[in-house]
């Protein structure tokens, strides 16, 4: 595992963008895993930025979303489809046909998170995997004891999640209680994985990630099974490092 200390979390995000942008240059059907949450926000700022004045191209770029809620209609604004749409395929330009989220909505969920795995590696599988990390180490939403070998299912919401995640609802008790994830096993299949984690409330689940030992207790601990894995944080979340 590579790990990269950056001065701020706009550079955690410089440094991210500029490996996912590298794989795009290299292959411009590349195809990028996208992660929700605030951590990669700077990570798609920076590419709109490439994009938008010329330095990159995506329009052929595909992309798989890691997660999504179960039983929020996809136009709600904090359905993963509206939050994939809103902050990572309109300001980057990606085209929208070629931009893939689980479906939490399907009447046979099981059956959905089989058809979102068969597509995915009908795509030929992703090229770089971008990740955030929650406080209690999930990666997507999976939550602590999720299996390594896990593929895309349906989940229970941790406690501490639906707690964090309870900013975005008007009341915490509308924050839904499960969702479809990609599984830990379906993430280390991505060629590259890139990992961004920024602010003091990360410094425990990142020491968990990069020093503690491999465990379902920390799903983040997976990425050291992962031959390609970086892992860009700043001073705050390195702390327990
Ligand atoms: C969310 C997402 C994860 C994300 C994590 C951290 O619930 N499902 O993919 O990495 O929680 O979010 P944030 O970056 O906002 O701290």
């Amino acid at each position: 595992m590579q790990v990269v200390i950056a001065d701020s979390a706009a550079e955690v995000g410089r440094i991210a963008a500029a490996k996912v942008a590298s794989v795009i240059r290299h292959r411009p059907e590349a195809v990028l895993g996208l992660a929700t949450g605030s951590s990669p926000l700077a990570i798609y700022a920076d590419l709109a930025d490439r994009v938008h004045s010329g330095r990159l191209r995506v329009d052929a770029v595909r992309a798989f979303a890691l997660d999504e809620y179960v039983g929020l209609p996809l136009e709600h604004p904090e359905s993963y489809h509206s939050v994939i749409r809103t902050v990572v395929t309109e300001p980057v330009g990606l085209t929208p046909e070629l931009v893939n989220v689980p479906d939490g909505s399907a009447a046979d969920l099981d059956a959905a998170a089989d058809a979102y795995e068969r597509a995915i590696r009908d795509a030929g599988g992703v090229d770089v995997q971008i990740l955030g990390i929650g406080a209690n180490g999930h990666i997507g939403f999976n939550e602590p004891t999720s299996s390594f070998a896990s593929r895309t299912r349906i989940k229970t919401l941790a406690p501490q999640t639906r707690a964090d995640n309870a900013r975005f609802f008007a009341s915490p008790d509308e924050v839904p209680t499960h969702c479809v994830t990609q599984g830990l096993g379906t993430i280390l299949d991505a060629r590259q994985l890139v990992l961004v984690a920024t602010g003091a409330s990360k410094a425990d689940a990142v020491h968990a990630m990069v020093e503690g030992p491999l465990s379902s207790m920390c799903p983040g601990s997976a990425l050291q099974l992962h031959p390609h894995a970086m892992v860009v944080v700043d001073e705050a979340a390195a702390a327990r490092l």
